[in-house]
C-alpha cells in the first residue's frame, strides 16, 4: 500500500470553528489515480498539505510507502510525495526553468552529504523536459511563461525527484482549453499514482478511476469517478 490515512483530523490554529478535516480515512495503492472533489472550503488543500506534514494533524495517522509521518521522518516522506502547489508561481522561483528543475536534485545531493553529480542531474533534467515536451523552455524565465507552460515546468521539477506519488492542487485552474487538454494528455502518460483536487469533472473522468468526495471536512463518498460524478443528488448535497 502506498498511502494509508487513518482517522486524520485537522483543526486550524485559532479558527475556533471546529475541524477542517474530521476523521478522514482512506488508502491508496500503487498506480491509483484519485480525483479529490469538494466545494470551496471542503478541506481539499488542507488534506494535501497534511499528507506532507506542512499542516500538522491534531489526530490520526498517515503512512507513506510504509513510513510513518512524524517529525523525524519528514524529509523521507516528502521525498516520496511530489506536491504541485495550486499556484505555480509559488513553486517556480529560480531565474530559469532549468535552474528550477535541478534545484531539488542538487539540494538533496547536498543534504545527503554527496557533492552533486552535475552531469547526471543535468541529464535527468533534460530527460524530463523532453518527456513533457518543454525542452525549448529550458532557459526561459519561469514568471514569463504562459499558465500552461508554468504548470508543465512545475511538473518537471516534481518528476525529476522521482516521487512515489503526486499530489496536485487544482492543476487545470486558469488554463485555457488548449493548455488544459495538453496538461491532461501529459498527466495521462504518467505511471506514478496521484491525487488531483479539481472542480474540473472532465479532467477527473479523463484521468482518474476513483473519486473521493469531501464535504465540510468529511469523506462523503469514495468510489468510481463516473458513479459519483453522475450522482446529481449527491453532488448537490455537497454543494457542487
Ligand atoms: N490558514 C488558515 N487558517 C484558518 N482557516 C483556514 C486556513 N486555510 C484554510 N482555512 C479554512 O479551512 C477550510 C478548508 O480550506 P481548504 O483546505 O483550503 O479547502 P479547499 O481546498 O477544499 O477549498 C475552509 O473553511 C477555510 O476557510
Ligand atoms: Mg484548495
Amino acid at each position: 500500500m502506498l498511502l494509508k490515512v487513518s482517522g486524520l483530523s485537522v483543526l486550524y490554529p485559532g479558527s475556533g470553528e471546529g475541524y477542517v478535516l474530521e476523521d478522514v480515512s482512506f488508502s491508496v495503492n500503487d498506480g491509483e489515480r484519485i480525483a479529490l472533489l469538494g466545494a470551496n472550503g471542503a478541506g481539499k488543500s488542507t488534506l494535501l498539505l497534511s499528507l506532507l506534514g506542512i499542516l500538522q494533524a491534531d489526530s490520526g495517522k498517515i503512512e507513506v510507502d510504509g513510513v510513518l509521518l512524524e517529525k523525524k521522518n519528514l524529509p523521507l516522506v516528502r521525498r516520496k510525495l511530489g506536491l504541485m502547489f495550486q499556484d505555480p508561481d509559488d513553486q517556480l522561483f529560480m531565474p530559469t526553468v532549468y535552474d528550477d528543475v535541478v534545484f531539488g536534485p542538487r539540494n538533496y545531493a547536498e543534504n545527503d552529504g554527496n557533492s552533486a553529480d552535475e552531469d547526471s542531474i543535468a541529464e535527468a533534467a533534460d530527460r524530463i523536459l523532453e518527456k513533457l515536451e518543454i525542452l525549448h523552455l529550458k532557459n526561459r524565465m519561469p514568471h514569463k511563461l504562459s499558465g500552461g507552460e508554468k504548470r508543465l515546468a512545475a511538473l518537471a521539477g516534481i518528476l525529476v525527484m522521482e516521487p512515489r506519488m503526486l499530489l496536485m492542487d487544482e492543476p487545470s485552474a486558469y488554463l485555457d482549453p488548449r493548455a488544459r487538454r495538453r496538461l491532461i494528455s501529459v498527466l495521462e502518460t504518467l505511471s506514478e499514482a496521484y491525487i488531483i483536487t479539481t472542480h474540473d469533472f472532465t479532467l477527473a473522468q479523463a484521468l482518474c478511476n476513483r473519486c473521493i468526495l469531501l464535504y465540510k471536512g468529511w469523506i462523503r463518498a469514495d468510489g468510481p469517478v463516473t458513479d459519483i460524478i453522475n450522482d446529481k443528488k449527491l453532488l448537490d448535497e455537497c454543494g457542487l
